[in-house]
């Protein structure tokens, strides 16, 4: 089969990581006879500073006429004085919404290898987790009204929370599939005690279950899902919400997994074609110094090959190198313990290849 996938370096760790899934997907298509052709495209700060516009239309574009997109992260103090229309993050949220990406599909999960890395207590960490978080990607406060304007005080800004009732049905009904396919356990998070906006995804979420009397429907406010994360995860299975408590929620969620550094995710639509991204951002802090876990973008790439191209066994053929390589002690700096040897990121991506071939 021959794949033609849209890559978007990005910015900061962007370049290094997004190289490290293109060899790996190499590896796995010599093995699994799948061809790619990979066509590079520029956004976020990278087409600020070359084209000034974070997302221009040669590169929605070539998304549209690719089969997947690879994309490594956007952003950066550099252009943190843009004003939000363009800043590199808008050309992330652009991508999702020309592409009609509106189901993140992020899994948080504490590899056996690395319960020394989660920060929790021994006896959660031992106890283990397996979770996915279905995060709404196109819709809510991030797509919503906003603006500056003048009120009582002086200048005042809003965005606006806002969800119809055919956002919130497309990504439950892909969150209740997904549940069925796992544990039967789906947990909506919404903030009904508060928000109309939560008021009617729980009412739509809670009507698409009577199609699923299978899976065991249970709602949670966020903020108790906050608490709840790091007291024990083990009780979440699959996670169903909106846009922003979805973004925040994953951070957390990647975090007691040892490292955001690990955790890949898929942005899916109605159909195969899908964008698959590390959740972290592009880390300028350690851009450039080869210092960068290259794991989420590599799980990233065999979610591609999973959701997008139903190329199972070569998701689980890249997937089972990296936890082998994690069994082997193998460590990048942010999932090291103090005393242990540190891996450079070319020096982790050699591995996984090593382990590939
Ligand atoms: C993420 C990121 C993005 C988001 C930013 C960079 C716009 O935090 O993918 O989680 O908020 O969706
Ligand atoms: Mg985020």
């Amino acid at each position: 089969m021959n794949y033609n996938i849209a890559v978007i370096e990005g910015d900061g760790i962007g370049p290094e990581i997004v190289n490290a899934a293109i060899e790996v997907l190499k590896l796995a298509g010599k093995k699994y006879k799948a061809n790619f052709v990979f066509k590079k495209a520029k956004a976020g700060g990278a087409a600020i500073d070359y084209l000034g516009t974070p997302l221009p239309k040669e590169t929605i574009q070539i998304c549209l006429e690719s089969n997947s997109v690879l994309l490594g992260a956007v952003g950066g103090p550099k252009w943190d004085i843009l004003p939000g229309n363009l800043r590199p993050e808008k050309a992330l949220l652009g991508i999702r919404k020309e592409l009609g990406l509106y189901a993140n599909i992020r899994p948080a999960k504490l590899l056996p290898e690395l319960k020394t890395a989660c920060p929790l207590k021994k006896e959660v960490a031992d106890a283990g987790f397996d979770m996915v978080i279905v995060r709404e990607l196109t819709g809510g406060m991030y797509f919503g009204e906003n603006g500056r304007k003048n009120g009582p005080y002086g200048p005042e800004a809003f965005d606006t929370e806002c969800y119809s009732e055919m956002e919130v049905e497309r990504i439950g009904i892909i969150a209740f599939e997904l549940a069925r396919a796992r544990g039967k356990k789906l947990i909506s998070i919404d903030k009904a005690n508060v928000l109309e906006s939560s008021r009617l995804w729980r009412e739509v979420i809670h009507k698409l279950g009577a199609n699923y009397p299978d899976v065991q429907l249970t709602d949670m406010l966020v903020d108790n899902a906050a608490m709840q994360l790091v007291k024990n995860p083990k009780q979440f299975d699959v996670v169903v919400t909106s846009n922003m408590f979805g973004d925040i929620l994953s951070d957390e969620a990647s975090q007691i997994t040892g490292s955001i550094g690990l955790l890949p995710s898929a942005s899916l639509g109605e159909t195969k074609r899908g964008m698959y991204e590390p959740i972290h951002g592009s880390a300028p802090d350690i851009a450039g110094q080869d210092k960068a876990n290259p794991i989420a973008t590599i799980l990233s790439a065999a979610m591609m090959m999973r959701l997008s191209f139903s190329q199972e066994e070569a998701a689980q053929y890249i997937e089972n190198a990296v936890s082998r390589v994690l069994a082997k002690g193998m460590r990048t700096a942010d999932i090291a313990l103090p005393g242990e040897s540190v891996l450079s990121c070319s020096q982790m991506i050699k591995e996984i290849l090593d382990e590939l071939k």
